[in-house]
């Protein structure tokens, strides 16, 4: 079974480069399926999500091209079927976008429901009542998502929960729709943005993407493209947490600032330095941490993807911090795992009490999914000895070459396959 073995215990130091935002890419993907014409997009993140997602195109007819690592051409006029039940797709979170790219073109589709990762209920009501809203049938099936129309009519659209999900699965079915469609209490976070934009640039007419009423005129179909995926805000976000709770001193690179605003401000609270370039960001943990409160919001509020990687660092800040988690109710599973290697965190419903702690120690621990994985990882660099961290299936989702970016940083880390490399890595860190 594949680890990571990490050896903590030393400051992270150095520069690191950020690859593009894995939840702009896969809606973006989607997307690129509504335009009969090659779309090219680049600074796309290489991760298993990912190669889900492209496979799935590739199944549904439409032409992938992989220009380099991390640029992809998509062509969707050959797409010969709406229908999406692979084995794979059930797998991640990002299959339902196509729900929306192949009902907004096609009128038509079948998608099995959504996996990713298990941290709440995640329903789809409010995507199934923006399709509805739009004149189509749309119902779940089969374990399937399955929506059809005559045709889809612009329409006034009030999301109940803000969903990130949802506001960009209503974008992508009302690009073509006739008329004009308004999403109210829509999502605002920057992978709506980036998604908008990229149609845009297709050809589509989205405007008030960051703001919470989202303005969407049909236009008859989508053009050739040329686009770049912005940075990922959470990959950005550990890093800086890695460099905070590690106490070291990481120029975070190739970012968008603005998008990190709600972490650094927390970091600065708990006593780190930060400095901040046009697209850098220098994260400088030089003192003791003080306790902070924290609470999970939708953009431009601190993100739920983030909630573990900051409870790890509070956990070695001095005091009692809290953190409430308001966006998804089982986010805090791996809590027991962090209590394993030291620290001292109650949870009532959806709130972390955190005792802080001089020190974690390193002990096996297993990751329960993406981000708390990340975060157990985090917290094993900042642990006094060795760390074994399983099920790291859950973090290769969504972090490009995370070892080997940790390892540029000073950080002694490597993925071992058995008990035998497992012994080696020990006895060759000491
Ligand atoms: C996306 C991200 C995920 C992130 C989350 C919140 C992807 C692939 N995943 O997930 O990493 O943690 O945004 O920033 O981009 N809800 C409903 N009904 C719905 C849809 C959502 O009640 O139809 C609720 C959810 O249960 C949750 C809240 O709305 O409590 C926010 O969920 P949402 O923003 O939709 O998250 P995802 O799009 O699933």
């Amino acid at each position: 079974m594949r680890q990571y073995a990490v050896r903590g215990g030393s400051p992270l130091v150095g520069e690191v480069e950020i690859g593009g935002a894995k939840n702009a890419a896969l809606g973006i993907l989607a997307a690129a399926i509504m335009a009969d014409e090659t779309v090219e997009i680049e600074n796309v993140p290489d991760l298993s999500d990912i190669t889900v997602m492209l496979d799935a195109i590739k199944a549904m007819g439409a032409y992938v091209e992989k220009v380099d690592r991390h640029t992809v051409r998509i062509n969707g006029s050959t797409v010969h079927t709406t229908t999406l039940d692979t084995e794979a797709i059930k797998t991640i979170r990002g299959s339902y976008y196509f729900v929306g790219a192949l009902l907004g073109k096609y009128n038509n589709a079948k998608v099995s429901l959504p996996g990713g990762c298990s941290i709440g209920s995640r329903p789809v009501d409010q995507h199934l009542k923006g399709f509805r809203a739009l004149g189509a049938k749309a119902d779940i099936a089969e374990a399937c998502i399955v929506c059809e129309a005559e045709k889809l009519i612009g329409s006034h659209i009030f999301l109940d929960v803000v969903s990130v999900g949802a506001t960009i699965n209503l974008m992508l079915a009302s690009v073509m729709a006739e008329g004009q469609t308004y999403i109210e209490n829509a999502a605002k976070e920057p992978h709506v943005v980036d998604v908008a934009n990229f149609l845009n640039s297709m050809g589509a007419s989205i405007k008030g993407a960051g703001t919470d009423v989202i303005r969407i005129r049909g236009v008859e179909k989508l053009h050739a493209t040329h686009y770049t995926i912005i940075p990922d805000q959470i990959e950005a976000g550990t890093f800086m947490m890695a460099a905070a709770a590690t106490k070291g001193d990481v120029l975070i690179k190739n970012v968008i600032p603005k998008h990190l605003e709600s972490i650094s401000s927390k970091l600065l609270e708990i006593g780190c330095e930060i400095e901040e370039f046009d697209d850098s960001v220098r994260v400088v943990a030089a003192k003791p941490f003080r306790h902070t409160q924290v609470k999970t919001l939708p953009y431009p509020g601190f993100p739920t993807d983030m909630q573990p990687q900051i409870v790890v660092a509070l956990g070695l800040a001095e005091g009692t911090s809290i953190v409430t988690e308001s966006i998804f109710e089982n986010r805090f599973k791996y809590v027991d795992e962090l209590v394993r290697i030291g620290a001292n965190i109650r949870v009532e419903g959806n709130t972390a009490i955190i005792e802080g702690v001089k020190k974690y120690t390193g002990s096996k621990i297993m990751a329960p999914d993406l981000r708390a994985g990340a975060a157990l990882i985090v917290a094993g660099l900042a642990a006094e000895g060795v760390t074994v961290i399983g099920d790291i299936h859950y973090v290769e989702r969504g972090y490009e070459d995370f070892p080997e970016k940790l390892r540029s940083l000073g950080a002694q880390i490597e993925v071992v396959e058995n008990e035998l490399e497992l012994q080696k890595f020990r006895l060759r860190v000491g």
